[in-house]
């Protein structure tokens, strides 16, 4: 089947009308196994001279986003969450390592960093799909270049996510 980004879009839409929370947003993570695993959208769509983070469509009747991101080289991030926002991560190629931490000491929004505690460690790769629901303390690492298709939930709101020191 042939993907195109308005077919993503409508498809995802679909599925969030039908259920905004964690249910829909696993509809759409299953969905998107398939469209991450299509090359010729990945092609069409992930370009190597693209910027590293790509609008490719808004909704802002439902408040989400489709990213393309293109990353040309290896990057570790600090545990962060993103607020009231959540985000499904999909590989389409290269590899993300995926930390996930637990709360032992609570941030402060804008503020204060609070502390966490390793909890897991998930590889994605091409054809894998993640979602991270509201506030959920995460790290993406790679070792090279990766490319990716990321929806982001409610992208319009001021909420700034807290960052997390690791003990
Ligand atoms: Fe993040």
């Amino acid at each position: 089947m042939a993907f195109t980004i308005d077919s993503v879009a409508q498809q995802v839409r679909t599925f969030l009308l039908e259920d905004k929370g964690p249910a829909g947003r696993e509809r759409v993570r299953v969905y998107l196994q398939d469209v991450v695993s299509d090359q010729a959208f990945a092609q069409q769509y992930l370009d190597d001279a693209q910027p590293q983070r790509r609008v490719l469509y808004e909704d802002t009747d439902l408040g989400f986003a489709i990213l393309g991101h293109v990353f040309k080289e290896a990057r570790k991030t600090q545990p962060h969450d993103h607020g009231v926002s959540w985000a499904i991560y999909g590989q389409v190629a290269g590899v993300t390592t995926m930390d996930g931490w637990d709360v032992i000491e609570p941030a402060e929004p804008g503020g204060k960093p609070g502390t966490v505690k390793l909890r897991d460690s998930i590889e994605l790769r091409p054809g894998n799909v993640r979602v991270y629901n509201e506030n959920e303390i995460h790290s993406p690492r790679r070792d090279g270049p990766a490319k990716l298709i990321r929806i982001e939930g409610n992208p319009n709101q001021n909420a700034p996510g807290r960052v997390w020191q690791p003990v």
